[in-house]
């Protein structure tokens, strides 16, 4: 997918959503939504794997990391803009394996203020069509957080099922919680 393309776009309480692929100069937008998604997460008791703030020049790599998956067709990866301000990411990543190309691996994030409208079950139906004919894939599987009962319930409606846990397999800060693992046949 190209840098810049745009996916789809949604209109959430009046304002419009734009989900597109990420282009380079989108760093310092992605590194502000990335370091409040932290503090948000991190509120909620944590939510995310990421704990420590991202500095500017790993976000710079990390988009630059992003633009080159999207074209090679490694990854598909999304950015959901209110504005020019990112308020929502998401990706799946396709399996490097030679076996396992059909597999890809999911995530999803909104700041706080976008969730609980619907636009979450909007932005990863789009995606999961999109990465089931760009990197041709037939199984999506993620992980998320025994203490994330909004997301298991999220993906849940979506179709995934549990498929197994590590109990105490996360770590937030010395509170443990369990890593669940779903999976959606496509
Ligand atoms: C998880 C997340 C992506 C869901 O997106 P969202 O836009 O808030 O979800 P939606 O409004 O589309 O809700 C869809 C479903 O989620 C479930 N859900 C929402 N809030 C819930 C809650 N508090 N408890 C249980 N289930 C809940 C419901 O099944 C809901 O469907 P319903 O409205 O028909 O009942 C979003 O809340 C988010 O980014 N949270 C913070 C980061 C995060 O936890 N990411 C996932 C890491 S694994």
């Amino acid at each position: 997918m190209k840098p810049g393309q745009v996916v789809d776009s949604f209109l959430v309480d009046g304002k419009k959503i734009v989900l597109r692929c990420p282009r380079l100069s989108d760093y310092k937008t992605v590194h502000k939504f990335f370091n409040k998604a932290i503090k948000q997460s991190l509120s909620a008791g944590g939510q995310l794997n990421r704990i420590t703030p991202v500095i500017l020049k790993e976000q710079e790599r990390w988009v630059a990391n992003a633009v080159e998956k999207n074209t090679l067709k490694k990854s598909v990866y999304l950015l959901g803009f209110s504005n020019q301000s990112v308020i929502a990411s998401t990706t799946i990543e396709k399996n490097p394996d030679q076996d396992s190309g059909h597999v890809g691996d999911f995530g999803i994030v909104l700041l706080e203020e976008f969730t609980g409208k619907g636009l979450g079950t909007k932005i990863a139906n789009k995606i999961i069509s999109v990465a089931e004919s760009e990197l041709k894939l037939k199984i999506i599987k993620l992980n998320v957080f025994g203490r994330n009962r909004r997301a298991q319930g999220f993906y849940k409606n979506l179709g995934f099922k549990e498929f197994g846990r590590i109990r105490k397999g996360i770590n937030i800060k010395g509170k443990y919680t369990d890593n669940i693992f779903m999976v959606k046949y496509l």
